[in-house]
Parts: structure tokens; sequence; C-alpha cells
């Protein structure tokens, strides 16, 4: 492909409404998150209904800013891109009804995007993907073990049977009074204390690259209603490092064990807890010497964007692997 080209993605799966303008898959021009986070604290999590909500006020919005910022008119833009799924069924709509009417207005091609493809092609924005790769996903509705042996194929080797990383993280900030979303606490609070409490790991049956979190997570609410029950008192900070300790072992042993087998070229980390200190520390050293280069996008790429979605997009946009006008919302969407 030599001319430049400008995707313009959108992405409303949960609770961040995010426009981006992309330039050829791999230069963010603006990339614009209005976050609902306030509105679902107060609840403990996310809300569904109020998620919808809060797209159908802030799209246009976002999208006006999305191309005022970048100084462009529409006629500059070449494809709007958007997220079909997974995601929450009444968020997808929004975006995928706006990316539909633009597209139709404008006359512009559709581009329909896996959110997980998103979320590893954050990556793309920072460095060049070197083939074969193994992406770890984790975020507050996916835990994935990704192999990648060209662009847009992806091979799930391993998935959560249970909670995702990111849901254990904000289930057990819960049980800890800790406000929503409960991994940025956990991980501060987990600096402050020390592994003195043992919790389980689930390692599962031998070789395999699943994940289980809710055994882990029961464990932590037995642990604390026991101590209440005697009346004796609990160390939050002690328990939040065990609790990390736990989800973080299984995480880099999974993914370095995968990253031999699969003897891969790059590892990626992406999704909200990507984000976690601990793991960023523990995948860090456990792959120092193991000549896999680990990549790691800043925090503002891991969490949910629209610039990732133009970044994935990117992929169908050269192949020209566009949506009909029945493009709908699905929640359920495998990544293949
Ligand atoms: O990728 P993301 O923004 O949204 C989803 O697609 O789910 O991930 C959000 C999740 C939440 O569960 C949040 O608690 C978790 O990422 N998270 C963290 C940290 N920052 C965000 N978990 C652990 N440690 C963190 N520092
Ligand atoms: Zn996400």
């Amino acid at each position: 492909m030599n001319k430049d080209y400008y995707i313009l993605a959108i992405e409303t799966s949960c609770d961040e409404t995010a426009a981006a303008i992309i330039k050829n898959g791999r230069e963010i021009i603006t990339n614009i998150v209005a976050s609902q986070i306030e509105s679902h604290k107060r609840f403990g999590g996310v809300v569904p209904e109020i998620a919808s909500r809060h797209h159908v006020e802030q799209i246009t919005f976002v999208l006006d800013q999305a191309i005022t910022e970048a100084e462009m008119t529409w006629d500059e833009i070449d494809a709007i891109a958007v997220t079909e799924g997974p995601g929450l069924v009444g968020a997808l709509i929004i975006g995928v009804n706006a990316a539909k009417a633009i597209a139709f207005a404008k006359g512009k091609p559709l581009i329909p995007v896996h959110h997980i493809a998103g979320h590893i092609y954050a990556n793309q924005l920072e460095n060049e993907f070197k083939f074969p790769l193994l992406a770890l996903i984790v975020s507050g509705g996916h835990t994935e073990l990704i192999v990648m042996k060209e662009h847009g194929k992806y091979e799930v080797i391993g998935e959560t049977l249970d909670d995702a990383a990111g849901e254990a993280f904000d289930k057990v900030a819960r049980v800890l009074d800790l406000p929503y979303p409960g991994g940025p606490r956990i991980d501060k609070l987990a600096k402050e204390g020390s592994e003195t409490i043992e919790f389980p790991r689930a390692w599962l049956e031998k070789d395999s690259y699943n994940f289980s979190f809710s055994g882990l997570k029961s464990a932590v609410i037995n642990y604390i209603h026991n101590k209440k029950q005697k009346n004796e008192s609990i160390n939050e900070a002690d328990i939040a490092t065990s609790f990390q300790a736990s989800v973080v072992d299984v995480l880099t042993e999974k993914t370095y064990k995968a990253a031999i087998e699969y003897d891969v070229k790059q590892v990626i980390v992406a999704g909200g807890v990507a984000a976690n200190s601990g793991l960023r520390t523990a995948l860090e050293e456990r792959f120092k010497d193991s000549q896999i280069p680990l990549m790691i996008p800043p925090l503002y790429l891991c969490t949910d964007n629209a610039a990732m979605i133009g970044a994935a997009a990117s992929v169908l946009y050269e192949k020209e692997v566009f949506a009909d006008w029945d493009l709908n919302a699905n929640p359920g969407l495998i990544l293949k």
C-alpha cells in the first residue's frame, strides 16, 4: 500500500466511550477516551444500562472531538472501524450504530474489529510485530494467551475457565472495601504488605495454558470471613500482597512456558491488568535472560481505547475485509 491512509475507530464495548484517528495502522493522530468510571463507582462495578446511556450521550462529542483535534475533514478519512464484540451488548450497539451511520453517510468502508485483537494491536502503535508472537491479554473481561504467526490470525492457546484476572482483582477489592475499579487499589496496597498468607495457585492440569481465578477469590473471601468470625484483626495490605502474588505467579509462569514451547520472537502484554506493577516486574524478571523481547504498552494503551481498534483495523483495511450494512453488535464474538 503506497498511499497513507487514515482510519477513524470507535470503541464502546464496556465503560469507555472512545474514538481515535490512526494513520497507516501505526501512528496516533488523535485518541479520545471519555471514561465513565465515576458513574459506576458507587455501584462497585460497571452497570450495563448506565454504560449504554453514557455511550449514547458521549459518542457524538467524542467523535467530533476526534475530528476537530486532528484538524481533519471527513473527506480525509479512508475508513470507519468499530468494535463489533465481545463486550456488553447494549454498549457495543451504540458504537456499531454510530460507525454504520457515519460510514453510510460519508460513503466510507466499515471495518468490524474484535476487541481482543484491538488490545493486541495496541502494541503496534509502539513496536513492530515479529512473528510468531505470544500475547497475554489480561483485562476486566478477558484472560487469554494467544499465539500469532501472521497479521490478523489468532490462535487462542489458553483462556480463563471462570473469572478474568481483572475481575478477580475487582472482586477481592470489593471484599476489602476498596472502590471500583479495584485493580489499581490492590496494586497500591500490595506495595505496603508482605506475602504472609499462602493463597492457592490454580495451575490446572499439566501443560494447560488455561486459567482459573474463582478458587483464589473464594480463598481470599473465606480467609477474611474466618478471621472476622474469630474476632481476629486482618492485615489488608498483606492480603493484597498475597493475593496479587498468586495471580502474578500463575500469569507469569504460564506465559513464560508458552513462550518457550511456541518458540516465539516476541511476547506482548495488553489489557488493563497489564498496568499492574507486580505483574510488570515479575514478567520483566522472568524474561530478562531469555532473549525473548517482552513488550508492555504504556498504561493509556493498556486500558480500553479506540487507537488500538484503529491499529487492529489496519490489517483488515489492507486486505479490504469490510462489513456489510447489516453489521450488528456481537457480545460473544470469537477471536480467530
Ligand atoms: O482492559 P480494561 O481497561 O477493560 C476491559 O476490557 O475489561 O481492564 C480493566 C481492568 C479492571 O478489572 C481493573 O481493575 C484492572 O483492569 N486494572 C488493574 C490495574 N489497573 C487496571 N488490575 C491490577 N492492577 C492494576 N494496576
Ligand atoms: Zn478491554
